[in-house]
């Protein structure tokens, strides 16, 4: 980790209680390093019990953090700039913006001091420490990327894309939790309707899913390569898979992230 003073996560709903769990978790920093804000400050109990700052004040919060990540919702983050940024100090302060659809040049505008910013796209396994993040960060602060990239390191892996990728990292990296969880939820309902109980047909989807994952990340192997392995000619996994795509499974997968990724552009216009 990247030697920096507190963190600050403003606009601590879904997905900024995940990073605070997921860094938490981590043990990359202590509870005591963190800040939490939101307006309805009650829903935040459970982080002031584990000894997390925990305050509505964006002001105070920003005084006394380094690094902040802000987490609110696209129409908000206007106003939160205009509020932080009497507090910004250059050369102090690096901005995480993990707001869809919001560019560099935009948080940059809304901040009116020359703080380093970094765009990151996480997803909701964060709070497990099974994120992918994708960053981006404008030219001049490249060492800001590095402690972003340190970051979201503890809580998951990252990815360095250019900015006008946001879109697509949007779709694929964190609209794409939802898509295979879609997909585990139909593994596990063909389960059910060839003899299993609800339960043990979800967790046999999910391992499977879980295992299929883990052969393309820990063995560094290609889909298809391990597909061969389990289709024997004529055998019963072919079978399944040719139906699969006869009634347009990876096509329906490629559209939908398309889909996403072209709404996720046209929504917010820029990056
Ligand atoms: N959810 C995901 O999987 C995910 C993944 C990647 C990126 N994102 C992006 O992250 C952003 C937040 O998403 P979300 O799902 O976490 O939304 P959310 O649950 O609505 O969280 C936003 C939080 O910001 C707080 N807030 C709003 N204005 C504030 C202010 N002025 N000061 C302090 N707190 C303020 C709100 O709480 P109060 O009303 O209590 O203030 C709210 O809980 C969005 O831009 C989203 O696109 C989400």
């Amino acid at each position: 980790m990247k030697n920096f003073k507190n963190i600050a996560i403003l606009g601590t709903g879904n997905i900024g209680m995940s990073i605070a769990d997921g860094l938490l978790a981590s043990n990359a920093m202590s509870a005591e390093s963190i800040t939490l804000t939101r307006r309805k400050i009650e829903r935040l109990d459970k982080y002031k019990t584990m000894g997390i700052r925990t305050t509505t004040d964006n002001l105070a919060a920003v005084r006394t953090s380094q690094i902040l990540i802000i987490a609110v919702e696209p129409g908000q983050i206007d106003a939160l700039l205009a509020e932080i940024s009497p507090e910004l100090r250059q050369d102090y302060h690096t901005i995480i913006s993990v707001v869809t659809g919001v560019s560099i040049d935009q948080i940059a505008a809304g901040a009116k001091k020359d703080v380093a910013i970094v765009r990151a796209m996480p997803n909701t396994a964060i709070s497990l420490q099974e994120s992918i993040t994708c960053l981006a960060s404008n030219t001049q602060h490249e060492s800001a990327l590095e402690v972003g990239v340190s970051i979201f390191n503890t809580v998951g892996k990252t990815v360095v894309i250019e900015e006008n990728l946001m879109g697509a990292a949007t779709a694929l990296g964190a609209c794409g939790i939802a898509f295979f969880l879609r997909a585990i939820r139909a593994a596990s309902q063909g389960g059910i309707e060839i003899g299993f109980h609800s339960k043990n047909a979800l967790l046999i989807a999910a391992q499977v899913a879980k295992g299929a994952a883990e052969l393309i990340l820990k063995m560094d192997n290609h889909p298809e390569s391990e597909i061969d392995k389990v289709t024997t000619p004529r055998g019963v996994t072919i079978a399944g898979l040719n139906q699969m795509e006869h009634e347009g499974f990876s096509s329906a997968m490629i559209k939908g992230i398309v889909t996403s990724a072209n709404k996720a552009q046209s929504v917010y216009k820029k990056n």
